[in-house]
């Protein structure tokens, strides 16, 4: 069972709560549907800078509901002449690039190992050398977990002129999407991010897990599955209460998104009994609580309301 006691109850956060008035200069969206800049609904002007030839963009796509994609992400499909997206990235967000842009996949295929980061790095910029806006599409936020970094120094490195396009991380949407605050006041003021596996493949070495478990009321974690038995062995052992609540959002913010419960003491059996689907983000702490009453994503798949 996962702790309870560091919930408030719903009506002690809500007392005090007031709407503020409304500011009035707000503009009438029925008269003026997008403000007094037509450039905005046509997703172009400042914040829609020209995707330049012989340029690379890296954007985020978010964590899989096409819907969770910015709107500069979209005027980058919109404008590109070749996506080169993830294996994470949602085909349904592809039907968004522009008719004519060529489509290159860059992801792991039918177990064959993934292509080898500096192969990407140099399709890359073999496309911008040609004159092609370059789109490299990755899932969630290409800076968390993505080698967005890796690749961005190499385009640098290389004298081609580039662009990063935040997306919303796993780590974030997942999150929302099965009901549980990042952060809140009643449970933690500060929540850790790391990765449960390294390049080789194995747990990150450089990781101090004692440190971890005491440090951070809210760690989320990703590409952790394979070695989260092991994991939750080195947060117990690093002092962290072993029936604290472990979440594991699998498919986050899709209609077949699956989210289990267990502790750390527990999760080793539950991984052999319940083989989560993956991808999956892991998140241990109290603040997976507020799921009780927040969790408003699979109600609403339940009901039908959400597609
Ligand atoms: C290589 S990392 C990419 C992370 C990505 N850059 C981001 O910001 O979300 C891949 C890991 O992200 C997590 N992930 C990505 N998409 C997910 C999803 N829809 N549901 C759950 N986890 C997801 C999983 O932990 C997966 O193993």
């Amino acid at each position: 069972m996962c702790l309870y006691n560091s919930m408030t109850s719903l009506s002690t956060t809500l007392d005090g709560f007031q709407l503020k008035s409304q500011p009035t200069n707000l503009p009438d969206a029925r008269k003026e549907p997008f403000g007094e800049d037509p450039g905005f609904a046509r997703l172009d002007g400042e914040a829609f800078p020209e995707f330049r030839p012989g340029s690379v963009w890296l954007v985020g796509a978010g964590p899989g509901a096409p819907g969770l994609m910015t709107l500069l992400a979209f005027h980058a499909l919109q404008s590109c002449d070749v996506v080169v997206y993830d294996a994470l990235v949602n085909s349904d967000i592809l039907r968004w690039v522009r008719k004519g842009a060529d489509l290159e996949y860059a992801g792991k295929r039918g177990g064959k190992p993934s292509p080898r980061q500096p192969d990407i790095s140099f399709r890359l910029i073999e496309l911008a050398r040609q004159g092609r806006r370059v789109l490299r599409l990755k899932g969630g936020d290409p800076f968390i977990f993505g080698r967005g970094g890796e690749e961005a120094g190499q385009i640098a490195e290389a004298g081609i002129p580039f662009r990063i396009v935040p997306g919303i991380s796993a780590g974030i949407g997942g999150l929302a999407y099965s009901g549980i605050p990042a952060t809140h006041r009643d449970t933690n003021h500060a929540v850790t991010f790391l990765t449960g596996h390294d390049a080789s493949g194995h747990m990150p070495a450089n990781v101090d897990w004692g440190a971890i478990a005491t440090a951070t009321p809210v760690i989320v974690m990703y590409m952790a599955i394979k070695h989260l038995a092991a994991i939750a062995a080195e947060l117990v052992k690093g002092g962290r209460d072993p029936r604290q609540c472990v979440t594991i959002v699998s498919h986050a913010t899709l209609p077949h998104q699956m989210v289990s419960e267990t502790t750390l003491e527990d999760v080793a059996d539950f991984l052999v009994s319940h083989e989560p689907p993956t991808p999956a983000i892991v998140i241990v702490g109290n603040v997976s609580n507020w799921r009780r009453i927040l969790d408003w994503y699979s109600a609403s798949l339940r009901e039908n309301r959400i597609g």
